[in-house]
């Protein structure tokens, strides 16, 4: 166990802004709060893709939004990340508002709170499997020895405990998306990100990938959105969304 990490731990002071302390969030249980979400991207033809999105996600939640492809699921994702604005609406993470960030803010937020697993795994083809693991902790300034250490325990944990030097080419698709499950997780986050991690996956893998996924989150106490068009997959979180022009909402029929 440990415990939930402060913003301060990455520079982010209330107080050097303001006297006040900061306000309490809505629902106390809440570590991500998303609230009347709207997205629209502009250009000639402006596309509305939803509105009034609204989530609530406690410590050890793990939820799956389900949607039809082109429905905003990854646009969601990129915008609780902080990696894209929305049009209207707070998203708030342990009591602090993402939309009144700047970028270096955002980036700190983004290294040391939250953990991304991707549908192309994104493992960084010339770095070998335990430097791959180790990134995050290297930017946020983990030493070396301590991140070595758990770099190996990580690793043991997602079953690649004698894979370390092994460069990426020389893993299988479920391989390598353990290991990208591993990186995701490695500085513990407190917000997992996860879009399609299975779309590039066989049947068995897939499995075992869902179940590392469900297993971690569950260890660490982190909250986590599985974003997914398969709903084998999206059973594996302990509920199911669906994400419509409208907003997100527990799917009409099983
Ligand atoms: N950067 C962008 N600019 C304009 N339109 C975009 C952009 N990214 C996605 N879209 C459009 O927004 C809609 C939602 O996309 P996306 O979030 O990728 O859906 P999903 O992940 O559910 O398949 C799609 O119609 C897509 O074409
Ligand atoms: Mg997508």
């Amino acid at each position: 166990m440990h415990a939930a990490r402060s913003l301060s731990s990455i520079g982010y002071n209330h107080d050097a802004m303001s006297s006040k302390p900061p306000p309490a969030p809505a629902t106390p249980a809440a570590m991500l709060s998303v609230r009347g979400l709207s997205k629209i991207y502009p250009g000639p033809r402006p596309r509305a893709v939803f509105a009034d999105v609204d989530l609530d996600l406690g410590p050890g939640d793990y939820v799956a939004v389900m949607g039809e492809s082109g429905s905003g699921k990854s646009t969601l994702l990129n915008l609780v990340a902080g990696l894209d604005q929305a049009d209207r609406g707070s998203i708030s993470l342990d009591g602090v508002e993402l939309t009144s960030l700047d970028d270096n803010s955002l980036t700190a937020l983004r290294r040391s709170h939250m953990g991304f697993v991707f549908q192309a795994f994104h493992i960084l083809p010339y770095l070998d499997v335990a430097q791959n693991v180790g990134l995050p902790l290297a930017l946020i300034g983990v030493g070396r020895d301590e991140a070595a250490r758990r770099v190996a325990a990580m690793l043991a944990t997602v079953g690649l405990g004698d894979r370390g030097m092994s460069m990426p080419r020389e893993l299988s698709g479920g391989e390598l998306q353990r290991v990208a499950i591993a990186r995701a997780l490695i500085h513990r986050p407190r917000l997992v990100l996860a879009d399609e991690p299975t779309g590039n996956l066989d049947q068995e893998s897939a499995r075992q990938v869902l179940q590392l996924l469900r297993e971690r989150i569950k260890a660490d106490g982190a909250a986590g959105i599985l974003v997914t068009h398969s709903r084998s997959a999206a059973q594996t979180a302990d509920r199911i969304l669906q994400l419509t022009q409208s907003g997100l909402s527990p799917p009409a029929s099983p």
